[in-house]
């Protein structure tokens, strides 16, 4: 775990921390994104370097015996923290609001680690229902394995939210927007039930990353990211992260440096460079999707078309709260279900079909076969994933030629 706080000038001799880290507290997101990273080795190097190494040394045995007793912040072994890791991690803290974080290897892992460290046989978790495909799967299939319930979420009405809290409930877990479906559950209301019953608020904050929406603000204690997605943003690595409260991070480190998940020193140099231009593809990503979704809503071959900052989303006014600007998912629904959407993807130029989203390129995917293809067909109905369902990723190519490759599809 690497925390906000000025280290020691021992440790600053010992160890690489982040350059100017006191100032960049008061800086805008975009110069935080860029300027916070590790100090400069004696090379003098501009850009932060890439320490491949899986561990590190001690001039005696009592700094080694110190550090792992939490007694020095030195870099012990790449498993627990790498100066790579701690710069992603710091980064991250700084654009969240956060205390202190754990990069781990997936976002999936991220969101593992954080349910393991937490959770104990006997707990009880309440979940917005439509949740990633594969951590509906950790509920379903693996929490009754561990003696772990979950109930599900899907409405903005916090008192049928409060009914499903028990004496177990140890917390809220949600995504806002949600995969696939872009439903939007308000984070001030939810963090008030968590309050009211002193349980923590967990948000998955992958499809608006902190640019667009800051979960911490309105009360959130632990928000987690699929770093795989918008924050590489090129389809390169994967990485996940949670950052949050600084007690709760601890015990996540601590199981992770146990465990093994975390995040490895390459993929953190490449997520922390690729955060240097979040806010700028945040932007565009957001502008051609706006602009996609307004040109292709009510086409005759569609029976709707779902984007946050569209007045016609059910959601709208919460997403115009909480968020910066729409994201850049929309999703379509084809008339004619599985067979329409199937002919559609197939007849796309060039946009691919792929179960990631974030990237650079446009890319489509049809939930209901592919990443929620393990939900039964009733279970997808409930959370929005009908067989007539696309999601589009938009990506930061020019908006009319994303926009002509989807309406020469729909022709
Ligand atoms: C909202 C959300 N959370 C978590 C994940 C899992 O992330 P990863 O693929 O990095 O494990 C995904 C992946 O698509 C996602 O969309």
């Amino acid at each position: 775990m690497r925390t906000n706080s000025a280290t020691s000038a021992k440790n600053a001799q010992r160890s690489l921390r982040l350059e100017q880290n006191n100032i960049m507290e008061n800086k805008q997101f975009e110069t935080q994104a860029i300027r916070a990273q590790l100090e400069r080795t004696d090379y003098n190097e501009h850009s932060a370097p890439l320490f491949l190494t899986s561990s590190f040394v001690f001039d005696t045995a009592e700094e080694m015996r110190a550090a792992f007793n939490e007694e020095s912040d030195d870099f012990i072994y790449s498993r627990y923290v790498n100066p790579n890791t701690s710069e992603f991690i710091n980064k991250v803290c700084l654009l969240e609001g956060a205390d202190a974080g754990f990069a781990t290897a997936t976002g999936m892992a991220a969101i593992f680690t954080t349910f393991m460290s937490i959770l104990k046989s006997g707990d009880h978790v309440v979940s917005c229902s439509s949740v990633f495909g594969a951590t509906h799967a950790v509920f379903t299939k693996y929490f009754p394995k561990w003696n772990i319930s979950y109930s599900y979420f899907n409405t903005n009405n916090a008192n049928e939210i409060e009914k499903l809290i028990k004496p177990e409930t140890k917390f809220i877990y949600l995504e806002t927007p949600t995969n696939p479906a872009i439903e939007l559950i308000d984070l001030e209301l939810v963090a008030a039930v968590a309050k009211k019953h002193n349980i923590l608020l967990i948000v998955d904050n992958c499809f608006a990353t902190p640019y667009l929406q800051n979960p911490i603000k309105y009360g959130a204690d632990l928000v987690i990211h699929s770093a795989t997605k918008y924050m590489d943003g090129q389809g390169r690595v994967l990485g996940g992260i949670v950052v949050g409260k600084k007690e709760l991070v601890h015990d996540i480190y601590l199981f992770g440096r146990l465990t093994g998940p975390s995040m490895s020193p390459f993929n953190a140099w490449v997520l922390s460079k690729s955060l240097e231009t979040l806010a700028l593809r945040m932007d565009r990503h957001c502008e051609n999707a706006l602009y996609v979704a307004q040109k292709l809503e009510g086409h005759a071959q569609l029976e709707n078309v779902s984007y946050p900052f569209l007045p016609s989303h059910p959601h709208h006014a919460i997403a115009k709260k909480q968020m910066k600007a729409g994201g850049g998912i929309i999703t379509l629904t084809l008339k004619g279900g599985y067979e329409a959407a199937k002919q559609f993807l197939d007849k796309l130029q060039m946009i691919k079909i792929s179960p990631n989203l974030g990237d650079a390129r446009s890319i489509v995917t049809h939930p209901a076969s592919s990443t929620h293809c393990k939900l039964s067909e009733e279970e997808r109905l409930k959370v929005g994933i009908t067989p007539g369902l696309i999601r589009v990723s938009i990506g930061l190519e020019n908006k009319e030629d994303i926009l002509n490759d989807l309406l020469s599809a729909l022709k």
